[in-house]
């Protein structure tokens, strides 16, 4: 099926050349050039479907990449530290009540916990002081049931101890990372010399 158009134009074509003769005549134009032309306009009519199609997705594509952009944007981490001297025991969590930074709101002062806003490579670190009082810090940094970290500082009833440790961990959003003791009073030393902190460094796509 030709469109009408595509004849016409033929028409006026052969026309123009045949001008005086009188009437609109087809007579050089054969069965193969009109099959040339169909197969032509179905290649074009193809064509632009392609690029049509092309066009959505890079529509879409550029959506996407505005919303990660935006969201790189916005920084995670924070830093809480320990006001008053504090003695926990097995299994309890570390509450770390000082809250100096929360960017993305993922620190919970009222818990002690953490939750990942977003899933990525993070970086966590705890710095812990005894009392010099005979208690020791010996503490697990988790991930919900994973251990991150361990640390321990010393027992000496003789003086201060500090112990600090540093650890990358891949999380997922939602996960929760929080300080509990492994031994019955762990006491450690306020005066925000026991901090924990974490910082996104690095957003991951699911
Ligand atoms: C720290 O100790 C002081 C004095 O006992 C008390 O008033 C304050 O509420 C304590 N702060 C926290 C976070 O427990």
């Amino acid at each position: 099926m030709i469109p009408l158009f595509m004849f016409s134009l033929l028409c006026t074509v052969s026309c123009s050349k045949e001008r005086g003769t009188g009437g609109c005549l087809l007579d050089g134009v054969s069965d193969g050039d009109i099959n040339a032309v169909r197969l032509r306009l179905a290649e074009e009519r193809e064509r632009r479907l392609l690029l049509e199609n092309d066009v959505l997705l890079l529509t879409l594509r550029y959506a996407q990449l505005h919303r990660l952009f935006d969201q790189a944007k916005s920084p995670v981490g924070f830093l809480a530290k320990l006001s008053n001297h504090t003695t926990i025991h097995t299994g309890e969590v570390l509450i770390l009540d000082k809250v100096d930074i929360n960017e993305g709101n993922g620190y919970n002062p009222a818990l002690g916990v953490f939750r990942a806003p977003v899933k990525g490579m993070y970086l966590f670190s705890v710095t812990a002081m005894t009392r010099g009082d005979g208690l020791s810090v010996d503490i697990s940094l988790k991930n919900g049931d994973i251990e991150l970290a361990r640390l321990y500082s010393g027992d000496i009833a003789s003086g201060r101890m500090v112990g600090a440790v540093s650890v990358p961990a891949i999380l997922s959003e939602n996960d929760n990372i929080f300080i509990k003791a492994r031994v019955m009073r762990t006491g450690f030393f306020g005066n925000h010399y026991t901090s924990f902190s974490g910082v996104l460094l690095q957003r991951m796509t699911e």
